[in-house]
């Protein structure tokens, strides 16, 4: 199954519940998207130029460990994950994203993996996995959104709002539900009152 939606809109909160609940793992390509711009960043490679990110990508492949508590990202030894929720990385990840070529890279290695896992990210339901048994996209406000990615952050409410509206801008020509995506708003319930939504509606 797949749980797409916007920027802080609960995917992996969410993903990570309904996973448990099915004592299966859940993946998290954002993440990929994450650790390919932090490997740009830190090779000091201009993070449009596709052909010098895939030369570092492919150089010291990275590795995603979807644990259901929350996935990690390895390269060899060293676990990136921890750096991949800064507001440089928010702020650079879309301009990656657009790339065709990083794109096949992320889809590759989701192909790759043993299912069955619940995908969540921006185009699971839609490109990714279109035969998925169950599709999810999970929206909210961007005021509400801010709120809570301001608590996981350093910055204002009102810099965080700013920057989810900017990257979902960004992120328009890849996000969007499935036509069988079940739309939840995630506004007015609780992260337990989203799983159990999504609970529910699962095919038996
Ligand atoms: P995403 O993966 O879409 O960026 P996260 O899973 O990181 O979103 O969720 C952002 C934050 O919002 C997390 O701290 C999560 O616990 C919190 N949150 C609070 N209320 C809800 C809700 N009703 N639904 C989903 N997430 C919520
Ligand atoms: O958690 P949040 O919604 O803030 O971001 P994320 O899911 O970790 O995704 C980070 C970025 O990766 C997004 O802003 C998109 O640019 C990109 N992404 C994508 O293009 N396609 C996906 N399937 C997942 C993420």
């Amino acid at each position: 199954m797949t749980i797409d939606g916007v920027a802080a809109s609960g995917k992996s909160s969410v993903a990570s519940g309904v996973a448990r609940a099915l004592g299966i793992p859940y993946v998290s390509s954002g993440l990929l998207y994450r650790a390919a711009t932090q490997l740009g960043r830190e090779a000091g490679v201009r993070l449009g130029d596709a052909a010098a990110l895939l030369t570092h990508l492919r150089a010291r492949p990275l590795r995603l460990e979807a644990l259901p508590e929350g996935n990690r990202v390895w390269q060899g030894e060293r676990d990136l994950t921890d750096e991949l929720h800064s507001s440089q990385v928010d702020a650079g990840v879309s301009v990656v994203a657009a790339l065709p070529e990083v794109r096949a890279w992320v889809d590759d290695q989701l192909r790759a993996l043993p299912a069955p896992f619940v995908a969540e990210g921006r185009d699971m339901g839609t490109n990714v996995f279109p035969q998925a048994r169950a599709k999810f996209y999970l929206t909210a406000s961007a005021r509400v959104r801010a709120e809570r990615r301001s608590q996981e952050r350093p910055e204002d409410v009102d810099a965080v709002e700013a920057a989810l509206i900017e990257r979902d801008r960004r992120d328009a020509g890849q996000s969007a539900p499935a036509p069988d995506a079940h739309v939840i708003d995630t506004g007015p319930l609780t992260l337990e009152g989203v799983i159990e939504t999504i609970l529910q509606v699962l095919p038996t």
